[in-house]
């Protein structure tokens, strides 16, 4: 197969959700239809479970579980799918975050009960800044949930998306007969059920088929009434707006029950994109280029202090990665070679010879690989759209035995390549803050830095709740504001200037204060792609 048969065979997404909605049920239940596994509760997710804070060893194990199932590839109707997971637990989002750099279209899942939930909204903020195609599944028809057009509502203003139905439920809980679809005009048939591979799907002759009502009974008239709305309120369904991550389409189901989820994939394969190109510092990259190219977005380590190597996920943009073979490393400006590339499949690994646009490889590593960082065949370039993200909590890391300074010099540099948390430098008096998503993140770095490095700490709780990255045209504009505000102002790993808000309210007062400088949520501002706290409103 040449490279462009390749592409035109894959498509590499993601299922995110709020914890609980069903991601790793839906994952489980995708992968049963393609001949992965071939039971429920085969795969070890990386859910991890909502566990005391003291607890944070059994979610780093969890976490290492998740290297097994971090993508899951499998094959249907001849194409190759790729799953990338994505950590349920809030405190690891900005693990999600960058995963979904490496995607090319999502799968939202949504608790029907619950509706659109806090960490599902973060979500769906990265996607729609990155135009990322998204499919929503509404989980869970089999209890009692919101009612449909009230969740289109929810859905629309939470999230910020175009939405279009494209199955309907007919009732819900104890009285869900099953889904409509209303492209096909078909009707499928609830039957619950756990491990069923096949739905009841019933072929009716359009809305207006008496055997509709034969089979549903009053939830006929219903449905005939909701179509008509449906019709008249979302208009038809447009592929284009869906590719460009305008709208949203939309199914019903329930994952546990394995309901409209074949339905989903069917969709998903028709009109999930393939990989698309990628922009560069330099230019776009396409990847039916000849030449390989790719970036890392991921690194796990390895929690045994004896083994310091780690597992860099590398997602291919263009041309062919071969084992063996020399790329250039950008960064460092180097060759680098790897001869035990991993392909991940749900519950194994094995070494790949070759990998190709849209496939995710494992490579090991002692060192050299961070996130963001891009190998090619030779040209030098770097891949755009791997931004640091706003954290939420900020603390100061002291370091508690001035003996072993070195060695905490290195550990928190190495646990930052990772990506674990961000770590910001503040020129007076060289502070080291920390900035992380969720409180966890500090209990797993003391205990890294004691286990790994040797080197003791503790953390002082900084009044800061946002960072933002700043450009101005002026130079002289940026430099004054700055020195102004010393206190509140650090350095990225970049050597980026960000500046620290006390609070919403803040942030807006010194926006407004400062019309010369432009204020961003990510770190990734140069050539668009970010979000500029400016225009978006601080909120
Ligand atoms: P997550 O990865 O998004 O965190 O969610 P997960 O799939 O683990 O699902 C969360 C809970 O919701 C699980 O129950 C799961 O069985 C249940 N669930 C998933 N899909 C459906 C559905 O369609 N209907 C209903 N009623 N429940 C659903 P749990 O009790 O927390 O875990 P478990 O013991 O079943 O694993």
């Amino acid at each position: 197969m040449n490279i462009a048969e390749e592409i035109n065979k894959r498509k590499t997404f993601a299922i995110i959700s709020h914890p609980d909605a069903g991601k790793t049920t839906l994952t489980e239940k995708l992968l049963l239809f393609g001949g992965r596994i071939h039971e429920a509760g085969a795969v070890k997710s990386n859910k991890i479970r909502k566990t005391a804070m003291s607890d944070f060893m059994e979610i780093e194990k969890q976490r290492g579980i998740s290297v097994a199932t971090a993508v899951m590839s499998f094959e249907y109707q001849g194409l190759l799918i790729n799953i990338l997971d994505t950590p349920g637990h809030k405190d690891f989002a900005e693990d999600t975050y960058r995963t979904l750099t490496a995607v090319d279209s999502v799968i939202l899942v949504v608790d029907s009960v619950k509706g659109a939930e806090e960490q599902t909204e973060k979500l769906m903020k990265v996607c729609r800044m990155r135009s990322t195609p998204v499919i929503i599944f509404v989980n869970k028809l089999d209890r009692e949930g919101k009612r449909p057009f009230e969740l289109m509502d929810e859905l629309e203003e939470k999230l910020d998306i175009r939405v279009r139905p494209l199955t309907w439920p007919l009732g819900m809980g104890s009285m869900f007969k099953g889904v409509y679809n209303l492209m096909e005009q078909n009707l499928y048939l609830f039957t619950p059920g756990k491990d069923r591979i096949e739905e009841d799907r019933l072929l009716i002759k359009g809305l207006e088929d008496p055997m509709l009502d034969e089979k549903t009974g009053s939830h006929a008239a219903q449905l005939r009434e909701d179509v008509g709305l449906i019709e008249g309120v979302y208009g038809s369904f447009d592929e284009a707006d869906y590719r460009e991550g305008r709208t949203a389409p939309v199914f019903f189901g329930s994952a546990l029950n394995n309901f409209g989820v074949r339905e989903l994939l069917e969709t998903f394969i028709r009109l999930a994109p393939h990989p698309g190109p990628r922009e560069s510092d330099m230019r776009s990259v396409d990847p039916y280029e000849e030449k390989f190219s790719g970036f890392v977005f991921k690194i796990h380590a390895n929690l045994d202090p004896r083994h310091r190597d780690r597992i860099a996920f590398l997602r291919v943009c263009s041309g062919r990665f071969q084992k063996d073979r020399f790329f250039r490393h950008v960064r460092l400006g180097k060759q680098v070679r790897f001869a035990t590339p991993y392909s991940f499949m749900a519950q194994k690994k094995s070494i790949i010879d070759e990998a190709f646009p849209g496939d995710v490889v494992g490579l090991y590593d002692r060192g050299d690989l961070k996130i963001g960082d891009t190998l090619t065949e030779g040209e030098e370039f770097t891949f755009r759209g791997i931004p640091s993200f706003s954290p939420e909590i900020f603390k100061e890391l002291v370091n508690a035995d001035p003996m072993k300074s070195k060695q905490l010099e290195k550990g928190i540099t190495q646990l930052t390549e990772e990506g674990l948390v961000q770590l910001f430098i503040q020129e007076l008096g060289r502070r080291k803050i920390i900035g992380t998503v969720g409180e966890l993140q500090f209990d797993v770095i003391a205990y890294r830095l004691k286990n790994e490095y040797g080197a003791s700490c503790r953390f002082e709780r900084l009044p800061f709740a946002r960072a933002c990255w700043m450009t101005a045209e002026k130079p002289e504009d940026l430099k004054q504001f700055m020195k102004y505000r010393e206190q509140q102002i650090a350095y990225d790993r970049d050597s980026n200037p960000v500046y620290f808000a006390e609070s919403e309210w803040m942030l807006n007062t010194i926006i407004s204060k400062n019309p010369g400088i432009v204020f961003h949520y990510t770190s990734e501002f140069k050539t668009g792609g970010s979000e500029k706290a400016n225009s978006a409103g601080a909120a």
